[in-house]
């Protein structure tokens, strides 16, 4: 199996109407850098769900470089916040500087160093978390993340169909078994209304109850 359905995807990239310059320079970095961003599929829905659930606080766990925060920014309102959270310094700095090119700079909190240890220090309530971190910490973040959100607040999650390798039994790995882990919890979890969207690398949305 081929997943995503490499026919599907660039089906929905074309559909895809073109965002600004200035994603389009960060999605051209990402591919000259090999570096894994969530794309104008999953920016779109992050866009959405920031605006369907009038989202004003908003804690992101994995920023690289701001491209997913910057689709958020640009659906929170004005009074609205989100922090980022990156281990590369260099990849923050970069980050900080898209976001004050597109002028949403006020909006955005960067934090250096560990997404986990940064969450320590916020209590929230959370309107909206975003998850996008190495997938063995997923359970963790999901875990130290349902108590910060508000009733009604939204945890969604990149990369939850791992490109199909969760249906691999023989995959042991810790990324894949933290991917598995974390989509049993979404489910099962008391608190939870849980979907998950198998659009590019698939994405969960997970609403509070
Ligand atoms: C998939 S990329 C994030 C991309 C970003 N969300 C986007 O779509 O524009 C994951 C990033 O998270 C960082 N990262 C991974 N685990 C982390 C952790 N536990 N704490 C802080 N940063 C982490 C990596 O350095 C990397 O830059």
């Amino acid at each position: 199996m081929e997943f995503p359905s490499p026919e599907i995807d660039a089906y929905l990239q074309e559909l895809t109407p073109e965002t600004s310059e200035l994603m389009n320079e960060i999605e051209a970095l990402a591919l000259e850098q090999d570096f894994p961003i969530i794309g104008p599929l999953v920016g779109r829905i992050l866009y959405q769900w920031t605006k369907v659930s009038r989202a004003r606080t908003v804690f992101e766990l994995g920023s690289g470089f701001g491209y997913s925060a910057l689709w958020i920014a640009m659906a929170l309102p004005k009074d609205g916040q989100i922090i980022c959270t990156e281990f590369d310094k260099k990849k923050a700095e970069r980050g900080m500087n898209f976001l004050e090119r597109a002028k949403l700079r006020h909006k955005v909190i960067y934090e250096v160093g560990s997404a986990l240890e940064s969450f320590h220090r916020y209590q929230g309530p959370f309107d909206l978390i975003f998850c996008d971190i190495d997938k063995h910490d997923y359970p963790k973040a999901l875990e130290m993340g349902v108590p910060r959100l508000r009733s009604g607040g939204l945890f969604l999650a990149d990369n939850v169909l791992w490109s199909g390798r969760i249906l691999n039994p023989d995959d042991r790995s810790k990324q894949t078994e933290g991917i598995r882990k974390f989509n049993e919890k979404i489910y099962a979890h008391p608190e939870l209304f849980s979907t998950i969207l198998p659009v590019r690398d698939g994405v969960s949305v997970s609403l509070k109850r």
